[in-house]
């Protein structure tokens, strides 16, 4: 055991934000940000619209649509822990950069709007972060608006979700007649949502009674709120840290992040609660310590042109053993080659700077020129060190790409490159003409394809579809370009391995029935 490296290990906290688009996953993040001092104001409603954008969205296109897209990272200090928060598309289309981004963190803080409950967008989230098995936290969100009874709120998760939710406080009225919070998790206090000016926003309690002359002394909302209280403690779960980190047991925070009401006490919490870095899989079944001396990673995420005066790609490692220091040479898993880290940077909000020091659990942007690939796994020791693959998902749209400008076909090429690296959508060719195809699980990845070629590449590109196809690759010793018919076209990998594009399911039975010997597989 190394204790001063872990030490360090034990004051990272590294976490995602999912939410269903609109629960407010940008405005807590925001909030996060402005009580960690990283920035100074907070993008609201209105400065969205005017054009002060939320730091977290990046790119232009999420600015335009008002969608985050892709997966950001940030990172600050709290309370002498070292804070990275990744943050993930809420948008299904791309689920898959979700995915990934979920595996290279230990924590995930589900946001639900209070008013909606858990939407469809939440609950798959939810299912990949069962799997991996990381602790949940619950933000329960816009509480200013009038939404639906906590109790319901709460009993949901465990209907739904299959989870259960423990409240670690508890409303006190909602919307219009919104009072305060009532503190269940540490001491008995309220935290009032309008405090008298110049006068602390929380109130002691005395045996559960609020103090005489206190805002809530007979208030018939509070009376309610205590009768809550006690039909809670009778029949709900009680918080087990044990089952928390287990993830069979969600802590539930409610507030409301669009008026900063609740965020810092669910911050505070969360920081003391969540888990430090732990160990990875490596190699198969070995488990890697955190502490382990030598330096190791994993790369989740690839991306290009995050900021548009510095035309650059940025690989996104997950440290997951050592310490990192610069010009560290490591090795690259995949090909064996060394390569030597001189140009590391971490994310302050949209700040870059040099990497001071990094250890399990933070995540580090690499400067790119080509040599990496998400999924990627660097080691910097003599033993080798194999980071399980990173999920994938089998494409189920697909699209003919050309250049507009046949005259322009080196901006094309390059734009199609460094897109398809990132990871941004699939490229296949066809098996015959050699005609570039895109594949997506979703249409709005096209969209950003095309408009990222434009901007970024200065290449536009027709897209035409396809339409919805079954992909099923084929052992390279059956094929016979004879298979390929109008109703399953054949097109190659960027790996060169060939797959069939089936116009259907019926299409593909028909395959089956046809050529009864060929076995066909979902993903290589
Ligand atoms: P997202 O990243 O999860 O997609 O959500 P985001 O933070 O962008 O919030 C979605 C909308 O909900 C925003 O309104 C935001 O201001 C609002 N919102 C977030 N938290 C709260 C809250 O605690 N209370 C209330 N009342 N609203 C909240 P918007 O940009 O104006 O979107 P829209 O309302 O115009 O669609």
């Amino acid at each position: 055991m190394n204790k001063e490296l872990l030490d360090k290990v034990n004051k990272r906290r590294t976490f995602a934000i999912i939410s269903h688009p609109d629960a407010g996953k940008t405005t807590i993040t925001e909030q996060m940000l402005l009580l960690g001092g990283v920035i100074r104001s907070a993008g609201t409603v209105k400065a969205r619209k005017t054009g002060n954008y939320a730091t977290s969205d990046w790119m232009e296109i999420e600015k335009k649509r008002g969608i985050s897209v892709t997966s950001s990272v940030m990172q600050f200090e709290y309370q002498g822990k070292r804070i990275n928060i990744l943050d993930t598309p809420g948008h299904q289309d791309f689920s898959e950069d979700t995915y990934r981004t979920l595996m290279a963190v230990d924590a995930a803080v589900m946001v639900i709007d209070s008013a909606r409950g858990i939407e469809p967008q939440t609950k798959k989230l939810f299912k990949v972060v069962r799997q991996r098995g990381i602790p949940v936290f619950t933000f329960m969100n816009k509480l200013d608006r009038d939404g639906r009874e906590p109790l319901d709120l709460v009993a949901e998760l465990e209907e739904v979700l299959g989870i259960e939710g423990v409240a670690m406080n508890w409303p006190i009225g909602i919307g219009q007649s919104l009072l305060g919070l009532y503190d269940l998790a540490n001491q008995r206090r309220v935290e009032l949502y309008h405090p008298e000016e110049g006068k602390d926003r929380f109130i002691a309690l005395a045996d559960g009674k609020a103090p005489a002359g206190s805002p809530l002394a007979d208030d018939p909302q509070f009376e309610e709120t205590l009768g809550e209280i006690e039909l809670l403690e009778g029949a709900g779960a009680s918080f087990d840290r044990a089952k928390v980190l287990a993830g069979q047991q969600t802590p539930v925070f409610f507030g409301s992040a669009l008026t900063n009401f609740g965020v810092e006490t669910f911050l505070e919490q969360f920081v003391d609660l969540a888990p430090a870095p732990g160990e990875h899989k490596v190699n198969g079944d070995e488990e890697l310590k955190p502490d382990d001396d030598e330096f190791s990673g994993f790369i989740f995420k690839i991306q290009a042109n995050m900021n548009p005066q510095h035309r650059d790609r940025i690989a996104f490692v997950r440290v997951c053993s050592g310490e990192f220091s610069k010009g560290l040479d490591v090795t690259l898993a995949r090909t064996g080659k060394q390569v030597r880290l001189n140009n590391a940077v971490e994310f302050e909000s949209s700040a870059r700077v040099q990497v001071s020091e990094a250890v399990a659990g933070d995540i580090v942007g690499l400067y790119d020129t080509g040599n990496f690939q998400i999924g990627d796994s660097i080691y910097a020791g003599k033993r080798k060190l194999e980071f399980p693959p990173l999920p994938e998902f089998t494409p189920e749209l697909f699209m003919r790409v050309s250049p507009k400008n046949v005259m322009k076909q080196k901006s094309f090429h390059k734009g199609m490159n460094q897109l398809v690296q990132e990871g941004a959508v699939q490229l296949y060719r066809n098996y015959q003409t050699d005609d570039y195809i895109l594949g997506a699980v979703g249409q709005l990845q096209f969209e950003v394809f095309q408009y990222r070629m434009k901007n970024e590449y200065n290449s536009e590109v027709e897209i035409t579809s396809i339409g919805h196809r079954v992909a099923r690759w084929i052992n390279p010793d059956q094929l016979d370009p004879k298979m390929s018919s109008s109703r399953n076209l054949l097109v190659k990998d960027r790996f060169g391995n060939p797959l069939f594009l089936f116009e259907n399911a019926f299409a593909e039975r028909w395959f089956h029935d046809k050529y009864p010997d060929v076995e066909l597989t979902e993903k290589l």
